[in-house]
């Protein structure tokens, strides 16, 4: 039996301007994380690949599936990276920590266990581009038009610096970062509120090209605040990147609520991660206000929190 793992993760800085070519920061996160495991089937025809994936309901041969099925879709691609084309036959599980439509990554985080899985399975290693390159082709089954930067941090499982059609650039922090994750309990629809954004833009391009802009200096700040250590600097940085994202118009009532009542609570710097609508809110914090602030996001409303350091 084989098994292999990947992180989820969070948007720091940047998300839907990474869909207009400006840059944007995110972070693996280890506390949660997705898990491919593979064992020999037997009894079974060669070839065969028999696909489970509790947390979807998913129990089928892989040949049952559509075409177009994200878990088939990562295992054909990998299997073609691979140049596998003969094999006994073998079950696959899928199991995932990750809450889903949350805009932490479990689709990414899946796609990238079930690459590793299988090239460990057959005694190779992907470089993790290759890994990363795969994966987004599956994001793109999953929401339509991706920037990439999903697949990125979860196979680099780095802090990264991502710029559509760049390589990423590994972010070393200078000091040890602490956010707690809160969830709205809201899903995050991530197609549909990039396709919302798309609309407006197009309706309005020069208005939203400019929140783009300024969400583009601020990343690059954030970028030198974060190698440095910073961690002051940084708080005030998120909290402006928030500002513009409730200027796209990627906020929800819940959202805010969150955003506020972790920042009267103490935390340096509070905005949405990911697509919004929904999901996450995430709070940069000094360890001492930890419990006040995590007290303060639940009493507001949030139904699960998650902490995540992340560590030069
Ligand atoms: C999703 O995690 C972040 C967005 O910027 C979409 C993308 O980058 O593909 C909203």
């Amino acid at each position: 039996m084989i098994s292999a793992s990947a992180p989820g993760k969070i948007i720091l800085f940047g998300e839907h301007a990474v869909v207009y070519g400006r840059p944007a920061i995110a972070v693996p996160v280890h506390e949660v994380q997705s898990k491919a495991t593979i064992s020999a089937l037997k009894e079974s025809n060669g070839g065969l690949i028999f696909v489970e994936a509790p947390n979807i309901q998913l129990s089928s041969w892989m040949v049952d599936l559509e075409e177009d099925q994200p878990l088939r879709k990562a295992i054909q691609q990998t299997l073609e990276a691979l140049d596998i084309e003969d094999f006994s036959a073998f079950q696959l599980r899928v199991n995932s920590t990750i809450p889903m439509a949350s805009g932490m990554g479990s689709s990414a985080a899946i796609s990238v266990a079930i690459i590793r899985a299988i090239a460990l399975y057959f005694g190779q290693t992907l470089p993790r581009e290759l890994i990363s390159r795969i994966a987004f082709e599956v994001e793109k089954l999953h929401h339509g038009t991706p920037s990439g930067i999903d697949n990125t941090v979860v196979a680099y499982e780095r802090p990264v610096f991502f710029r559509r059609g760049e390589d990423p650039q590994i972010i070393t922090p200078g000091e040890p970062m602490i956010f707690l994750i809160a969830d709205t309990g809201a899903p995050a629809q991530t197609v549909q509120v990039v396709n919302e954004v798309r609309e407006r833009w197009i309706s309005n391009e020069s208005y939203y090209e400019a929140i783009f802009d300024q969400i583009s200096e601020l990343t690059i700040l954030a970028k030198r605040a974060i190698a440095s250590g910073q961690i002051p600097v940084i708080g005030p940085l998120m909290n402006q990147n928030q500002v513009l994202l409730e200027a796209l118009g990627v906020s929800s009532p819940e959202i805010r609520k969150l955003v506020k009542s972790a920042q009267e609570a103490g935390a340096l710097g509070v905005k949405l991660s990911g697509a919004g609508g929904g999901g996450n809110v995430i709070s940069l914090i000094e360890p001492s206000f930890e419990t006040a602030v995590s007290n303060a996001l639940v009493e507001a409303g949030a139904i699960s929190i998650i902490s995540t350091k992340v560590t030069p």
